[in-house]
């Protein structure tokens, strides 16, 4: 059994925040992530899933823990929608087709660094040319992990000029439950 599937067996889950990521909810209502095909690396209990199948996106949600994934299948149930769900591993599922989005959040950051380029690999192929990776950069400011600190010096060169355009604003910072915050960024695949 993986780390991840103790911590939800066990509800030990810090990291969930029980809720909607604002920062999700302000990327819809700014018209930055209009519905389409959308991947979920990391997705852990689906409330972003739930959210975006709620909206009509054609969501898949990817985890390595059952758990979390049969948590998202009741609560897809419920409101009566739809969204594929994969039980695999991030580091080599492939999926069928490209995505138009990829909603990345904290999954990168419970990589150790050494799996970062193989997982920036992943996000590049699963994308379209033009996709756009909407993606929180979990600060910790500290060693060790997870979850790992992505400093923007290390994140510039893991998603670098030749694959990845960056926005010209600085990113947003997102408040997290377990008291640390985050950095949101949209880069987009380059062809
Ligand atoms: C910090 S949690 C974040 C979960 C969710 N995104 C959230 O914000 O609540 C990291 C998630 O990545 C998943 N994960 C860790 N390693 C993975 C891997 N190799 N492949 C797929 N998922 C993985 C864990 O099971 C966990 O759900």
């Amino acid at each position: 059994m993986s780390h991840w599937e103790e911590k939800y067996r066990a509800k030990t889950i810090p990291w969930d925040r029980g809720a909607v990521s604002p920062a999700l909810l302000g990327w819809i209502e700014d018209g930055a992530l209009p519905p389409g095909r959308i991947l979920i690396p990391g997705c852990g209990r689906g409330h972003e899933a739930l959210e975006l199948a709620r909206r009509g996106f054609q969501v898949t949600a990817l985890d390595i823990a059952p758990t979390a994934l049969d948590h998202l299948a009741q609560e897809l149930a419920a409101a009566g929608v739809e969204a594929e769900r994969v039980c695999a591993d991030a580091l080599t599922w492939q999926p069928a087709q490209p995505f138009d989005a990829i909603y990345e959040q904290t999954c990168l950051c419970a990589f150790d660094p050494e799996h970062w380029a193989a997982y920036e690999r992943q996000l590049f192929t699963w994308l379209r040319p033009g996709g756009k990776l909407f993606t929180l950069f979990m600060q910790t400011e500290r060693a060790g992990g997870p979850p790992f600190h992505c400093a923007l010096l290390d994140m510039h060169a893991l998603f670098a000029a030749p694959r990845w355009q960056w926005p010209d604003e600085a990113p947003g910072r997102v408040a997290h439950p377990i008291g640390l915050f985050e950095f949101a960024a949209v880069l987009t695949r380059r062809v």
